[in-house]
């Protein structure tokens, strides 16, 4: 049976280790600030914005959510960024993805501030990431790398398969794990030979989004599995990408989900807030 990652208790300790960083900013009079904008109405968007909001006012960190409409104009959303890029006592800022269709997502993540990107999602911040100078790391890949060292599991000279390539998790993994010495594979939609790759794997990040993605057959005895899926089964109830039961059974070590990465990923945003405030007084 693998060893279980247990995200939910490592989120517990590094949010109340910053819990305590927190109080002692405040005594020099630096009020940590969170500004999260979400567009619309889907209801997954909705739970995440609301577990923020929740984690900050856990730590002590002041959030303002700002609600818009689904047919919010693209002007009011950058209306808005130009406003909270200006306010002082908004350190960090973060837009829900995705964004309704008639919005053009890009031109959005580059009206953030860099400094308040605290989602890692300006070009200039992937870049200074993709080149070893990454000052503030997104959220997930970063909660994958936290349980990675938590547990002691080595990365360089590793051969890392990570499945999915978006811009959120799939691809700032592949150039985290590679920064951290270990050879990496992408895998997609488009992928031929899935399983071949994935075998080859001895540690196994799967961002596709899909449930039973991931079967025993596919992976070799021993890996490292992190499962970074966050998919509802027919009964309602949430799921991940692998074939949990079984493929435990097989792995070295496996989070499970919920209460794997799901909770490293608010963690890592309370984290990155914290970072900002006290990099824009510096
Ligand atoms: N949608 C899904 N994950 C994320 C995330 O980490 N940040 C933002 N802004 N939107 C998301």
């Amino acid at each position: 049976m693998a060893r279980i990652l247990d995200g939910k208790i490592l989120s517990e300790k590094i949010k109340n280790n910053l819990q305590i960083e927190i109080k002692e900013l405040k005594k020099k009079n630096i009020f940590p600030g969170l500004a999260v904008v979400l567009v619309g109405d889907d209801p997954a968007s909705k739970i995440y914005v609301g577990s923020k909001e929740k984690a900050c006012r856990e730590l002590g960190i002041h959030s303002k959510v700002f609600r818009l409409g689904k047919d919010a104009a693209e002007k009011e959303i950058l209306e808005l960024l130009e406003s909270l890029n200006a306010d002082k006592e908004i350190h960090g800022i973060l837009v829900q993805l995705p964004l309704p269709k008639h919005i053009d997502e890009k031109k959005i993540i580059e009206a953030i501030d860099p400094k308040k990107d605290v989602d890692c999602f300006h070009p200039e911040n992937v870049g200074r990431l993709m080149v070893g100078n990454g000052q503030i790391f997104p959220c997930t890949p970063a909660g994958v790398m936290e349980i990675l060292k938590e547990y002691n599991i080595e990365i360089a000279g590793k051969d890392a398969v990570v499945v999915g390539k978006s811009n959120i998790v799939g691809k700032p993994m592949a150039a985290m794990l590679l920064n951290a010495g270990a050879t990496v594979t992408v895998c997609h939609s488009k992928t031929t030979n899935l399983k071949e790759k994935i075998l080859g794997a001895e540690i196994l990040v799967s961002a596709a989004g899909k449930p039973g993605l991931i079967t025993v057959d596919m992976v070799k005895p021993g890996v490292v599995v992190i499962d970074v899926g966050i998919n509802r089964n027919a009964e309602g109830r949430l799921t991940g990408d692998v074939d949990f039961e079984k493929v435990s059974r097989v792995a070295g070590a496996i989070t499970p989900v919920p209460g794997g990465v799901g909770p490293m990923t608010i963690a890592m945003l309370m984290k990155n807030t914290v970072v900002a405030a006290t990099r824009i007084y510096e």
